[in-house]
C-alpha cells in the first residue's frame, strides 16, 4: 500500500470484531506516534491504553449518549487516550502548537493503525473532567482526544472531501493551480 492508498483506506469505524490486538501491531502503532514531529522536538504527546471492559465503559460514559463514538468504545478491545502536556509545546501569536503536536502524533498512530489492518475513530466530544477523573490525569496535563483501536467490523465509503480547488492556490490566496 503507498501512501496515497493508506490514506484513502483510513476511515472513522465505529464498530468491531471481540479480537485482541496483536502486541507486535501495538508496538508499531505507538512507535509511529513517538516518531512524529513537534515544536522544538518538545513531544508534548502522552497516550494512556486502556483495555479492560469497565475502563472502556468508564470512557464511554464521558461522552453523550447522542454521540456516534459512545459505542465504538466499548466495542473495541483497546481505547487510546491523547493527552498532552502543555508545559512541553507553546502557544505561539496566539497559535497553540501543543493541539497540532498531539494531532500529529495521534494521526501517526491513527495511519500506522490503518497500515496494520485495525480501525480508528477519532474522538473529540467528551467531558474533559470525567475522563480526567477516570483515569487519574493530573490537572496540568490536557485530555485532548481518544480512539477505539481494533478490528473493525465494518467497511465504510469514502466520507465527501472539499473539491482541490478549493483548499489549494496558487502563487497567493485564491490564486487558481
Ligand atoms: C478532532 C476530531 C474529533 C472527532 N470527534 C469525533 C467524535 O467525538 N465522535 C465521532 O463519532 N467521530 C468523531 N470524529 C470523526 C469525524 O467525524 C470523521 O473524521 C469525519 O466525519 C470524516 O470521516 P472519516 O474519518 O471516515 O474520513 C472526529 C474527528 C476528528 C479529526
Amino acid at each position: 500500500m503507498n501512501f496515497l492508498e493508506l490514506a484513502q483506506a483510513r476511515r472513522s469505524l465505529r464498530t468491531y470484531l471481540d479480537k485482541p490486538i496483536e502486541q507486535e501491531k501495538l508496538e508499531y502503532i505507538l512507535e509511529s506516534a513517538r516518531l512524529a514531529p513537534s515544536w522544538k522536538n518538545l513531544q508534548c504527546w502522552r497516550f494512556v491504553l486502556v483495555e479492560d471492559t469497565a475502563g472502556r465503559k468508564a470512557l464511554a460514559e464521558c461522552m453523550s449518549e447522542s454521540n456516534p463514538g459512545r459505542k465504538a468504545l466499548m466495542g473495541a478491545p483497546m481505547v487510546i487516550v491523547l493527552c498532552a502536556v502543555p508545559s512541553e509545546s507553546e502557544v505561539w501569536e496566539g497559535k497553540d502548537f501543543m493541539m497540532l503536536d498531539a494531532g500529529l502524533a495521534m494521526e501517526h498512530l491513527v495511519l500506522a493503525a490503518t497500515d496494520q489492518g485495525l480501525g480508528t475513530c477519532w474522538q473529540g466530544l467528551f467531558s474533559e473532567e470525567k475522563v480526567r477523573e477516570a483515569l487519574d490525569v493530573p490537572g496540568n496535563v490536557r485530555v485532548v482526544a481518544m480512539t477505539p483501536l481494533g478490528y473493525a467490523a465494518e467497511e465504510r465509503r469514502p466520507r465527501p472531501r472539499k473539491a482541490m480547488a478549493e483548499i489549494v492556490f496558487h502563487g497567493k490566496w485564491g490564486g487558481l493551480v
